[in-house]
């Protein structure tokens, strides 16, 4: 979706890291002349001193790594709870994929996800399998590609919040480092979406959704009876397909029976996108099924189906 666009793709993860940081941890920065290093006051001298490893091709600091990881494992539950608290808050679009998720058990899920990524930083082959399994479920979830550096973002900016100065920018660089890497890892391990397109290309031509015609005159997305993930590429064709030239639109749900998260996904980031570009969209006849639905995730307000 353009909004999604707008936020997330294209997304530079480390942007947000300003130049004067001590996030420039590359080994010819810690080289200094004695003269220099005397005129430092005591706590710059005891600054840890960058160790450089290459980790699935990403050049990392080892020492501010650990410092980090030894820091994160202190505060694992609290975290998480805020960073749930700001992905939900700010990309509401992706709760779905949560739906089955319990908060309580995440901390234990994500300190065992940072444990496996530290004790496998010099045993790449390993590293490389797990994380290439973790895609693979990660893809089954419904976890985009263009979620992760959102993902990695808010989760150290979280850890950031917690722990407080203590979590030094060099600290938030090499988690990034590491968390792209990993991303990257989890991402090539995803079923290449092609094959997805094609298997779904014929069913876009079968169930067509876009219609020009109506009573309104606007053009119409048209919800099939049963608009589950298998006919998402086919959904999001269709509303790229309308949003690209028009001011208004109307979706016609009066026939949906059954609608899932991935779908649902797809209509917030819709409506979202019209919220910021004054796109109007009309629902024509929305199902009770569509509406209880969007209500048991929490989704009715963002759809404008109260
Ligand atoms: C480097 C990035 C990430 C790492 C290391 C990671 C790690 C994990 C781990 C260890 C689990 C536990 C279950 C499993 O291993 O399959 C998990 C579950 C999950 N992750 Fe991620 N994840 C990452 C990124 C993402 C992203 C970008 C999303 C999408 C927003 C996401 C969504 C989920 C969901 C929906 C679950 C299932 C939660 C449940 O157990 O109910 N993850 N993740």
């Amino acid at each position: 979706m353009a909004r999604e666009k707008k936020s997330m793709i294209g997304f530079d993860p480390l942007a947000w890291l300003d130049d004067s940081s001590d996030s420039k941890s590359a080994p010819e920065d810690n080289k200094e002349t004695p003269a220099a290093a005397k005129k430092k006051p005591a706590e710059k001298q005891k600054k840890d001193t960058a160790n450089m490893i290459m980790v699935l091709g990403h050049s990392i600091d080892e020492t501010a790594l650990l410092k980090g990881y030894g820091l994160a494992t202190d505060v694992l539950e609290e975290t998480v709870v805020d960073f749930y608290d700001e992905l939900f808050t700010r990309y509401p679009a992706v709760k779905p994929l949560f739906e089955n998720t319990e908060e309580k058990a995440q901390a234990g899920k994500l300190a065992a996800a940072l444990k496996l990524l530290v004790d496998n930083l010099h045993n790449e082959d390993a590293l490389k399998a797990t994380l290439t399994v973790m895609g693979e479920r990660h893809q089954g979830y419904g976890a985009l590609p263009d979620h992760y550096p959102v993902v990695a973002e808010l989760l150290i900016a979280s850890f950031k919040k917690i722990i407080g100065r203590s979590w030094t920018k060099a600290i938030s660089a090499a988690w990034m480092e590491l968390l792209v890497a990993g991303a990257e890892t989890m991402c090539a391990a995803y079923k290449d979406e092609i094959v997805e397109v094609e298997s779904v290309e014929p069913e876009i031509q079968e169930t067509e959704s876009v219609e020009t015609l109506v009573d309104s005159g606007h053009p119409v997305l048209h919800l099939n009876s049963i608009q589950d993930i298998s006919k998402s590429q086919a959904l999001k064709h269709d509303m790229l397909a309308l949003i690209n030239d028009n001011d208004e639109i109307d979706i016609h749900a009066s026939e949906v029976e059954r609608i899932d998260g991935s779908a649902l996904q797809l209509l917030c980031a819709l409506f979202n996108y019209a919220h910021q570009n004054n796109l109007v969209i009309n629902w024509i006849n929305p199902s009770d099924i569509l509406k209880e639905s969007a209500q048991i995730l929490g989704m009715q307000q963002i759809l404008e189906l109260q």
